[in-house]
């Protein structure tokens, strides 16, 4: 996983306040445990998935989400998977991105490359987009060459957000589990804002 220190590449300061990805980190702990429990109380879903695991223990997630990037001690079907943090000036974790290193058949149909969510009381601000265009940076460091987005056709702000950064509608396909429709949208590299 890239360390913190290279987060330098991947700034905006598009709007007064500073925005960057980065590797997660202890002294962000606090603000992070804000974001999930805002996502909860919220009675959302967590998403991305990774805003699910334990992290009673801080020092526990950190590491676990090192070796997750690692491919070290991940569930069968899985592949390694990169988290970051958006962080607003340099205190704030306002959102989360989880980048997939490759595709498996289950990716490929419904889950793509980049899972991505904003802290609720952050949202409407441009903030998802931005997540995506920082994360899209990433997954190239990452060796990723075209990178496949999907969302739920309800979700108008994150399709909004997968099209501002270069997003093209491949195709839709049902999703039983979900009980909806997915649209699945490649970002072809260089596409990106
Ligand atoms: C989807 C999500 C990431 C969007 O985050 P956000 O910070 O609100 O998004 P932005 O402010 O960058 O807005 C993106 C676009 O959606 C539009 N938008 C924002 N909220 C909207 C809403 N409720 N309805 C319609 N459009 C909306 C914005 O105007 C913007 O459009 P533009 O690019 O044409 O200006 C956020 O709602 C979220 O975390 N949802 C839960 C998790 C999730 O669904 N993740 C995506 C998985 S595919």
């Amino acid at each position: 996983m890239p360390s913190s220190a290279d987060a330098a590449t991947t700034v905006s300061t598009t709007s007064t306040r500073d925005v960057r990805l980065v590797a997660p980190a202890a002294p962000l702990r606090d603000s992070y445990r804000r974001l999930v429990a805002g996502i909860v109380h919220g009675g959302e879903k967590l998403v991305p998935f990774v805003l699910g695991f334990v992290h009673a223990h801080f020092g526990a997630l950190l590491a676990r989400l090192a070796d997750c990037a690692r491919g070290i001690g991940l569930p069968d079907g899985f592949v390694a998977h990169s988290t970051y943090w958006l962080v607003e000036d340099h205190e704030r974790v306002v959102g989360v991105s989880n980048i997939r290193h490759a595709l498996t058949p289950s990716l490929l149909r419904e889950g793509g490359h980049i899972g991505y969510g904003i802290r609720p009381s952050a949202r409407g601000r441009g903030l998802g987009r931005e997540t995506l265009r920082q994360s899209l940076r990433r997954a190239h460091d990452l060796g990723i060459g075209d990178v496949l987005v999907t969302c739920g056709q309800a979700n108008v702000a994150s399709a909004k957000a997968i099209v501002g950064n270069g997003g093209v509608l491949e195709s839709e396909v049902f999703v039983p589990d979900r009980g909806e429709i997915v649209h699945r949208y490649w970002i072809r590299r260089g596409a990106g804002a």
